[in-house]
């Protein structure tokens, strides 16, 4: 069985010989763009790049790159371990243009590394295009030989690719495996595209507009190429399995689960070895990447994916702390391709220890109370938003975690009641602070929090890091502009100081 990390070096080896640059993975806080929570995609380190704003020696490079979808618009934590194919945590296999070759070569590119390195079998495969690229189109028929019937035409944003609502972005074509009639689905852009037959491995995308603001597009100087290919699905589909989990990587952290907790890793355990799993994935790379738990922020999301696994730990039945003596597991796994995980091991099996030592003392009453709430309320209902806002506010249940756990039960909470509750709670500690005889103007402070949430601390990775103005504050106020020799305080969303 071909591993997931001879995949990983075939894909960087092939582009490495047709003259690519072989790029280490960039750090999962993005360094380059102050708006995004994390890496979501392997184009974001060459964001600056594709808009021309930076240069780079080489106009040809190829990266494993490490991805966190959790928290902000890309969010698949919700579906983790009860789908196939989601992960907060994946790398994304790209090769880039930077001006140099386009649609012609990286077409192509891909079809011979499909074909030939990996030896898909080319009558599986049909791809997509945007519905005006004639021009990709023409590419498939003569590089591929696909019968019309295999370029499907889409007219929506699926074939149409942006990094967010700014940016470089440009249309795109995507490549499908199809696993044949025996299972249920349609060909994308049917009725059916959701099914499991037809199979998206790779995304080419042809750059060449920035998108701002308001809406307009540019055309880029330089007409670029981003591609993005999942590692694990392209694992799976190489590895002979339908499933991401299967996969000897996955498998292997799954295993390692059903070790540490003696719980079968197939049996009626199963979701809660694969949540386990994943979790470790992200929750290690975040902390390798400076990125520590807390309630705000970065910090935050990363504290809700760790609490989540521990509970799927604790559904397990370990009586103590497991998540940290998984962590030599991943470093086996992965630490050859990602030495900042070796470096970090033991900051991270630390502070997985501590956090979960700190959870579980909660954890026991807070599902206690959750049984209490449900055994009261009447059958179907969803759980009211105060009991919820509890959970969280003195069990340290974060709200998706109480959402996982409902999910079990068939049921759901009450988010607009939680999210009063919360709201409530803020306007009290305010009132609390206003009374307390502390300065007036130390209110500013609340406002700015509430709109605009803290100022993450980046100092624990980086010196370097660019952040958004939020606002200037000079003599207890707001101000809108500073001009040379003024003192004023800036507020910045994320900074190194
Ligand atoms: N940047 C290409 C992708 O994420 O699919």
């Amino acid at each position: 069985m071909t591993s997931l990390s001879d995949i990983r070096s075939t894909f960087l080896d092939f582009y490495a010989r047709a003259g690519h640059e072989i790029v280490a993975s960039s750090p999962l806080v993005p360094r380059n763009d102050p708006t995004l929570m994390f890496t979501n995609s392997g184009m974001v380190q060459f964001k600056n790049v594709f808009t021309g704003m930076e240069t780079r020696a080489v106009r040809r490079a190829t990266t494993a790159q490490k991805c966190v979808r959790a928290g902000g618009k890309h969010n698949d934590l919700d579906n983790v371990g009860y789908t196939a194919r989601h992960h907060t945590f994946f790398e994304m296999l790209g090769n880039f243009s930077f001006g140099d070759y386009f649609k012609d070569e990286a077409i192509p590119f891909a079809w011979e590394l499909l074909t030939r390195d990996f030896g898909l079998n080319r009558d599986r495969l049909l791809v997509t295009v945007y519905h005006t690229d004639d021009e990709a189109a023409q590419i498939w028929k003569k590089v591929a030989g696909l019968t019309d019937d295999r370029i499907i035409r889409i007219p929506t944003n699926d074939n149409f690719w942006m990094m967010g609502p700014t940016g470089p972005c440009g249309p795109c074509t995507e490549i499908f495996y199809d696993h044949g009639p025996g299972i249920w689905g349609g060909p994308p852009g049917s009725a059916e595209e959701d099914g499991d037959r037809f199979i998206e491995i790779w995304n080419l995308v042809f750059m060449q507009f920035e998108q701002f603001e308001d809406g307009t597009r540019r055309d880029l100087s330089a007409r670029s190429i981003d591609t993005g290919m999942g590692l694990e699905r392209i694992g799976a589909l190489l590895q002979g399995k339908h499933d991401n989990y299967d996969t000897d990587l996955m498998r292997a952290l799954i295993e390692a689960s059903a070790h540490a907790t003696s719980a079968d890793p197939d049996g009626p355990g199963k979701i809660h070895h694969r949540v386990i799993a994943d979790h470790l994935r992200s929750t290690s790379f975040l902390i390798a990447d400076g990125v520590m738990p807390s309630n705000e922020g970065r910090g935050y999301v990363l504290r809700r994916i760790m609490r989540r696994a521990m509970r799927h730990a604790h559904m397990l039945g370990a009586a103590d702390p497991v998540m940290h003596r998984l962590v030599p597991a991943l470093v086996r796994q992965m630490g050859a391709a990602y030495p900042e995980l070796v470096r970090a091991e033991a900051l991270i099996a630390e502070t997985l220890r501590l956090e979960e030592t700190r959870f579980r003392q909660t954890l026991e009453r807070g599902l206690r109370l959750l049984d209490d709430e449900m055994a009261r309320i009447p059958e179907g209902a969803d759980l009211p938003g105060e009991a919820a806002f509890r959970l969280y506010d003195t069990y340290g249940f974060p709200l998706d975690l109480t959402q996982d756990a409902l999910r079990e039960r068939g049921r759901a909470v009450d988010v607009a009641g939680f999210d009063a509750a919360m709201t409530a709670q803020r306007a009290k500690a305010r009132a609390a602070w206003a009374g307390s005889g502390e300065a007036q103007d130390a209110r500013i402070w609340f406002d700015l929090a509430e709109r605009h949430g803290a100022t993450e601390f980046l100092g624990y990775d980086t010196e370097r890091a660019e952040g958004v103005i939020h606002a200037l504050v000079q003599g207890g106020a707001e101000a809108g502009s500073a001009a040379r020799d003024d003192e004023v305080l800036v507020v910045v969303n994320q900074t190194p100081f």
